[in-house]
């Protein structure tokens, strides 16, 4: 045998017995790490999170490939999540809109932007915004708050929402429905003249654009929720109690008081809505128009999403707020990882996990 091949053949074992060491060590790492973690794993009787049934016997892990895609207000979603309504017109905002447009293009999302109130008028904060060239086809909504609605239409200027929604490209308009926040913040637009309902039914009267109708931290009762879902909108948001609460937000913004006023805390969960809308739907008849639902308002994560998409008998995505921004206010490499958590979740929670009726 030659030299060479001599000193080939010595190589090859040294790198043999290199890999055999790396996986014995390895296991051992692991081994070890199980006698280290193994108390502090322990969980307690009254932890178990009780809304499903586990039945692991009949699935095999989701892949890569496997795919979860929702068609919802006319859109493809590659999973059934939304991005609820969040920021704009403030300094980190531009970027922050702009890392979860791109997290909606890249995994097929929807997208609520924050009150487009400040660029109404004037395009000084435009770039905030406009973030069709950044989502792509994906579904992208301005929003406007009821007072400011009821406003434009008391003023005959009703034709600058048209604008809006044209200037950002966007897909239609979120409008907010938040008496309680505008009552408790100091700065808060007082509704007058029309109701919120009046003014919605304006909207659809004088405008042919998509609505979306949401609140933002309190939900909506039974007769809200009924009329709502009579009239020819896209979609309600629900904007539920248990989460942010913008009425309570403001609150404690204001100088002048550091009592929580006890009126932040009425309104209606997200159970409670999904059931609301259920008993509604038993006896629907056709009677209602708009049956497309973004459950959103304390919505924790993926396992919360599951639970309340599967529970609801109507179409459906979740929609967090403030879970988003935790991340995308990072870099995009955050978002993206805590986004393809949520998507990885909800596909293992579709394959073992049966939602208990309630
Ligand atoms: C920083 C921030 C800004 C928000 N701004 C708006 C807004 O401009 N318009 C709106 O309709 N909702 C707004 N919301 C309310 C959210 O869309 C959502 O209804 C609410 O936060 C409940 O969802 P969450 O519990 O997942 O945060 C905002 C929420 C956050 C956290």
């Amino acid at each position: 045998m030659s030299k060479t091949r001599q000193n080939l053949g010595l190589l090859f074992l040294l790198q043999l017995s290199q890999q055999i060491t790396d996986i014995l060590s390895h296991q051992s790492d692991r081994k070890k790490d199980h006698i280290d973690l193994a108390i502090a794993s322990k969980t307690l009787a009254h932890e178990k999170d009780d809304r499903f049934n586990y039945e692991p016997l009949f699935a095999v892990h989701p892949s890569e490939q496997q795919d979860i895609l929702s068609f919802f207000i006319n859109k493809q979603f590659g999973a059934p999540i939304w991005v609820s309504s969040m920021t704009g017109g403030t300094g980190i905002a531009k970027n922050i809109n702009q890392n979860l447009a791109r997290a909606c293009k890249e995994y097929q999302l929807g997208m609520g932007l924050g009150s487009c109130r400040k660029i109404l008028f004037s395009d000084e904060y435009l770039s905030d915004f406009a973030m069709r060239p950044i989502i792509g086809d994906q579904p992208l909504y301005a929003n406007l708050g009821i007072a400011q609605i009821n406003e434009l239409i008391a003023n005959k200027q009703i034709h600058v929402i048209s604008d809006l929604i044209n200037k950002l490209e966007a897909d239609g308009l979120i409008v907010h429905i938040n008496p309680v926040q505008e009552w408790l913040q100091p700065e808060g637009d007082i509704i007058e003249c029309y109701t919120p309902l009046q003014t919605i039914q304006e909207l659809i009267d004088k405008l042919d654009i998509s609505i979306i109708v949401k609140e933002v931290g309190q939900g909506f009762g039974p007769q809200s929720l009924e009329e709502l879902m009579k009239l020819p909108i896209t979609a309600i948001e629900f904007g539920a109690f248990g989460g942010t609460n913008f009425a309570k937000l403001e609150n404690l913004r204001d100088p002048k008081t550091d009592i929580i006023d006890p009126i932040c805390f009425v309104g209606h969960d997200c159970s409670e809505m999904i059931s609301l809308i259920n008993d509604k739907m038993l006896n629907a008849n056709g009677q209602y128009q708009c049956t497309n639902f973004i459950i959103s308002g304390g919505v924790r994560d993926y396992l919360d999403g599951f639970y309340y998409n599967s529970l609801l008998k109507s179409n459906s995505v979740y929609g967090q707020a403030a879970g988003f921004l935790k991340h995308a206010h990072q870099n995009y490499d955050q978002l993206a990882h805590y986004v393809e958590q949520q998507i990885s979740g909800y596909k293992f929670a579709m394959r073992y996990l049966i939602p208990k009726s309630r």
